[in-house]
């Protein structure tokens, strides 16, 4: 197949999504349904007739606004003191597509690192090391790869960049030898956003890494496979003063619930921001993130009450298949104490699947259902619809579900909404919106919009504490529509 072979050999396999991915019909059919919900005007590519691999590809990467920087080799998760470390990395597309043409031509972006530990309100700065940073100067082999050498570390008109790192002490007072280096680290990797490096992207964390004052025999042979890595978290500001981070854990190669898609990004994004100006929004509100993947919106909503308003808490269950749950687990155990669990708590949920689906509607009545790009396969729309009414209480339960348009054939897409539309109100989330059918308890805060002026500092802060955005989350693909249950 021609898309997996654009793809590099380390890179995040495109195969591991090829669910989530169906070629448009070449017909498109006019919208045929009243119950269809209003959608967010089509664009020229939407339109346009895919006939070969390429065009298809092509689409994959103009639907991408959102891009993030991920390890495009595996790196020693060993490292030593004062040496210098190259680590190889792409910027790629939620599907792990690279960058390509005239986008990886714009592609300068420089970056700039920090070492985070982990502490009692999320991860830190090391106070006691710091990692310098440099360009790569590449031997003639390496620019066979696409790299080329640059003066600074990160991306020079290219979709695959280096950067050279070691870690130093930051204080000459701290000893090497007397003062033991940190046992297990992570690397914050970020993009400066200053002109002329403008090309936005998720920054990367890697680790955690094992750093060691002096070479030892074990860390003699760094390529060996137990000292490779390939763990990539995303890191979420939590708070711009201390500028401490929520991490998390990417499974590049656990399939679509193993990365944290557009929908999730935006759908954080119109959360903590709203949660941010407005944190009784979802006080004591009881949650669903409904196959959550890597879990990323509902732990990030848990961590900023958390961290903020402890005193709000929802309650939040974060749900998937069986088999999807590690992970959802893993990054739970990352950022919280065992406290938590009170508040957050992970079900399987298949949908469809009644003794699921009841467990958790019996537990009480739900208030938020958060459904991020759940949308993708045509053979389960009516198992999902489905649990998403039984989940669902008429003038309380309110779902936000974000979908992005990567190839499902439109009647695919008509279909699902027809569904949905024998017993939900269906309305497009924008501003100016008007407020029939939303829950009750969301009428009185105001419903979530979609505000271009808020697309600021949702992706992380920089190390100059300014904090970044990807630009416009409306510019992302992404369509969020709210659901509330009919009355019968
Ligand atoms: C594209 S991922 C979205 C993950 C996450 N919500 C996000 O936006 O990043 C789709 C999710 O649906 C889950 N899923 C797929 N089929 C499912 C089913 N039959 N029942 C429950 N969950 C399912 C997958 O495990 C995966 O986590």
């Amino acid at each position: 197949m021609l898309l997996k072979a654009i793809i590099v050999s380390d890179a995040p396999k495109l195969a591991t999504s090829s669910c989530i991915i169906q070629r448009s019909s070449s017909r498109r059919k006019p919208l045929s349904t009243s119950s269809v919900p209003p959608r967010a005007s089509r664009t020229n590519v939407d339109k346009q007739t895919t006939t070969t691999d390429g065009d298809f590809y092509q689409v994959l990467q103009r639907y991408s606004t959102l891009y993030r920087i991920v390890l495009a080799r595996p790196m020693s998760n060993g490292l030593i003191l004062d040496e210098w470390q190259r680590i190889y990395i792409q910027v790629v597309n939620e599907l792990g597509l690279l960058l390509d043409g005239e986008k990886a031509k714009q592609c300068c972006m420089r970056l700039s690192c920090r070492l985070l530990v982990k502490g009692p309100e999320g991860f830190v700065q090391d106070p006691n090391y710091h990692m310098e940073t440099r360009g790569s100067l590449y031997d003639a082999w390496e620019t066979m790869d696409g790299l080329t050498s640059s003066n600074w570390p990160g991306f020079y008109d290219s979709g695959s960049g280096s950067i050279d790192v070691r870690i130093v002490a930051t204080h000459s007072k701290v000893s090497q030898k007397a003062c033991c280096p940190p046992k297990s680290i992570y690397i914050h990797i970020s993009p400066v956003f200053e002109e002329p490096y403008s090309f936005h992207a998720l920054p990367l964390v890697i680790g955690p890494v094992e750093v060691e004052a002096e070479k030892s025999a074990r860390t003699n042979d760094t390529w060996g496979a137990d000292r490779q890595s390939k763990a990539m978290h995303r890191a979420f500001c939590l708070d711009q003063t201390s500028m401490s981070v929520f991490l998390i854990k990417e499974g590049w190669m656990c399939g679509t619930p193993g990365k944290m898609w557009d929908s999730a990004l935006v759908l954080s994004d119109m959360l903590v921001n709203r949660i941010r100006h407005q944190p009784q929004y979802l006080e004591h509100r009881r949650i669903i993130d409904l196959s959550a993947g890597t879990g990323s919106v509902g732990l990030l909503i848990s961590s900023i009450y958390q961290r903020w308003f402890p005193d709000r808490m929802p309650q939040i269950t974060l749900t998937d298949l069986p088999e999807a749950l590690s992970l959802i687990e893993f990054n739970k155990n990352l950022n919280f104490n065992s406290d938590i669990n009170a508040n957050v708590r992970i079900e399987p949920l298949e949908w469809g699947n009644i003794d699921h689906t009841t467990h958790i509607a019996n537990s009480g009545p739900v208030d938020l259902i958060i459904a991020s790009d759940v949308v993708y396969n045509p053979s389960c729309f009516s198992l999902l619809v489905q649990t998403l009414e039984t989940l669902s209480t008429p003038g309380r339960t309110v779902i936000y579900l974000g979908y992005k348009r990567r190839g499902l054939k439109e009647e695919d897409e008509d279909q699902f909404f027809k569904l949905c539309s024998a017993n939900f109100h269906i309305s497009l989330v924008q501003k100016n919106q008007m407020s029939d059918g939303f829950g009750d308890w969301e009428r009185e805060q105001a419903p979530l919009v979609r505000d271009s002026d808020d697309g600021k500092g949702w992706m992380g802060i920089l190390p100059s504490g300014r904090t970044s955005s990807l630009g416009n989350p409306q510019e992302t693909g992404v369509r969020v529509y709210r659901l509330t249950k009919k009355i019968n």
